[in-house]
C-alpha cells in the first residue's frame, strides 16, 4: 500500500490537465467485450481502475494493447471463464461484466463485485434488468440461450444498471425499451460507442429504445474528467492560489460551477478552460448531490473540506444517503462536522495536518485537498484508492506548486 507524504499550505498556481473520465471509460471498457473485431477507445487515463478493467477483458481471452491515452481491444479470441475473484473485487466496474459477458457468452456470474464501501450497493437492478432480456438465475450463474429485447422500468435511475442494459440490450434480437433510465453523460458517451459499433439506439426524455444487433468495432474518445476537473478546481479554492484546469467539460460541471458561485467564487470558464482564484468573501452555503443534472454525489465529499475551510454549509446526498464516512477521516485535519440522516452539517474550521487512512476514492481526495490546506506535514495512507481515480496525481500537483509525494 503507497502513503502520501503532503507538506500543505502553499498556494497552488498554474494550469492542470484533465485527463480522460474513468466513468465513462470503465463502462465503454468492458463493453467492448460485446463487440466483434477491434474496438480503439481513445482518451483512456491510467489510473488504477482501468488497469484491472483491461486486465480483466485479458483474462476472458481479450487482446488487448495501450498506446499512449488509446486502447485497442480485440475479442476475436474471447472465451467464457469466471474471472479473477480478486480483480472483480477491486472495482465497482466490474458490474458491467453481468451485462457484458451475458451479451458475448450467454452466461455470467453475480461475484462480490468491489468499489468504494461508503454505502450499502445492491445490485438487484442489474439482475431485473437482465432477467427482462431473456436471461436466468441458476444461484450465482446467470445465463440466456439468446438475450432477446424486452421491456425494463427502473424505480431508481441507476446509473450502473442503465449501463447494463444498454450493453445487454445493444446485443440483443429486437427492440428493447428502457425507462427510469440514468441520464449522466457517461450513459450516454457508452450510447456513442454501442452506435459506432452498429446498435440502433433513440432517446427520448422518458425511455431509450435500442435495437440490438451483431455488434463489431466500435470507436469512442473518452471526455475529460469531471470529477478530477471538479477536485482541482477545488484545490486552488483550499490553497487560497489560482489554477486553470484545461480539458474540462465544462456543461457537465454546471451544477458544481454554480457551487463554487454560491461560495463566492467566480469561476471563469474559456472553452474547456476553467480558471478559479482566492474566494475573498466566503459564503454559507447548501447543496444537494442527486442524479444528473443536478449536483453528482462524487464530488459532495469534495466540497465538505472547502465548506470548512470558508463559511461552513450543508450537504444533503440524496443518491447514497449515508456517504458520510469520510467526515470521520477529515475531523483528524480539524474539520468539525455534524451528520443526520442523508446529510451532514460542516462548521467553519481551522486546518491542521493529520495522519490518517483514505477511506475511499472521493473520500481520500477530500483528506488530500484538506493536507494541502493544512500547514505542515499530513501523512495519507491507503493513497492507492484516490490513485484509483487520479491520473498522474503526484505529478500534477507537484507541477503547479505542492510539496505531495506518493511512498510506497
Ligand atoms: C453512482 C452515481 C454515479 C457515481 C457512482 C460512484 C448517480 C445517479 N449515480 O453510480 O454518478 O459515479 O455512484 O459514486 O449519481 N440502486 C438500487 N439497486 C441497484 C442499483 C442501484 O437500489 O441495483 C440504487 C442505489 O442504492 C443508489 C441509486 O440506485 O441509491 C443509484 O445507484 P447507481 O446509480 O446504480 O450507482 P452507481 O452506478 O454506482
Amino acid at each position: 500500500m503507497k502513503k502520501f507524504v503532503i507538506r500543505g499550505g502553499r498556494a497552488l498556481r498554474g494550469e492542470v490537465s484533465v485527463s480522460g473520465s474513468k466513468n465513462a471509460a470503465l463502462p465503454i471498457l468492458l463493453a467492448a467485450l460485446s463487440v466483434f473485431g477491434t474496438s480503439v477507445i481513445s482518451g483512456v487515463p491510467k489510473i488504477g481502475d482501468t488497469e484491472v478493467a483491461l486486465e480483466l477483458l485479458r483474462d476472458l481471452g481479450a487482446t488487448v494493447t495501450r498506446q499512449g491515452d488509446t486502447v485497442r481491444i480485440n475479442t476475436d479470441s474471447a472465451a467464457f471463464c469466471v474471472p479473477s475473484c480478486e480483480a472483480v473485487a477491486k472495482i465497482r466496474a466490474s458490474t458491467y461484466l453481468i451485462g457484458a459477458s451475458l451479451a458475448r457468452f450467454g452466461e455470467a456470474h453475480i461475484l462480490k463485485f468491489g468499489g468504494c464501501g461508503f454505502c450499502e450497493r445492491p445490485i438487484d437492478l442489474h439482475i431485473y434488468a437482465a432477467k427482462a432480456l431473456g436471461a436466468r438465475v441458476e444461484g450465482e450463474r446467470m445465463c440466456t440461450d439468446g438475450l432477446r429485447g424486452g421491456e425494463i422500468n427502473f424505480r431508481v435511475p441507476s446509473v450502473g444498471a442503465t449501463i447494463n442494459a444498454l450493453i445487454m440490450a445493444a446485443s440483443a434480437v429486437g427492440e428493447s425499451v428502457i425507462r427510469g433510465y440514468a441520464r449522466e453523460p457517461h450513459v450516454l458517451s457508452l450510447i456513442d460507442f454501442l452506435v459506432s459499433a452498429g446498435a440502433k439506439i433513440s432517446l427520448t426524455e422518458h425511455e431509450i429504445r435500442v435495437t440490438g444487433s451483431h455488434l463489431s468495432s466500435g470507436v469512442a474518445q473518452i471526455r475529460g474528467d469531471m470529477i478530477e476537473a471538479g477536485s482541482y478546481l477545488a484545490a486552488a479554492v483550499m490553497t487560497g492560489g489560482e489554477l486553470t484546469v484545461t480539458g474540462a467539460p465544462r456543461g457537465e460541471l454546471s451544477a458544481y460551477l454554480d457551487f463554487l458561485a454560491a461560495l463566492g467564487a467566480a469561476p471563469a470558464c474559456r472553452g474547456d478552460r476553467v480558471s478559479l482564484g482566492r474566494i475573498k468573501s466566503p459564503r454559507y452555503t447548501t447543496l444537494t448531490a442527486a442524479p444528473y443534472p443536478a449536483y453528482p454525489t462524487d464530488l459532495q465529499p469534495i466540497a465538505a473540506p472547502m465548506l470548512a475551510a470558508l463559511a461552513g454549509g450543508k450537504i444533503t446526498d440524496t443518491v447514497w444517503e449515508s456517504r458520510f464516512g469520510y467526515l470521520d477521516a477529515l475531523e483528524s485535519f480539524g474539520i468539525r462536522s455534524h451528520k443526520f440522516h442523508s446529510g451532514a452539517e460542516i462548521y467553519p474550521s481551522k486546518i491542521i495536518p493529520a495522519t490518517v487512512t483514505s477511506p475511499d476514492l472521493r473520500g481520500g481526495m477530500a483528506c488530500v485537498l484538506s493536507a494541502l490546506a493544512a500547514d505542515g506535514e499530513s501523512v495519507i495512507y491507503a493513497a492507492d484508492t484516490v490513485l484509483r481515480g487520479y491520473e498522474s496525481i503526484e505529478e500534477k500537483l507537484r507541477a503547479v506548486g505542492a510539496d505531495i509525494r506518493v511512498v510506497d
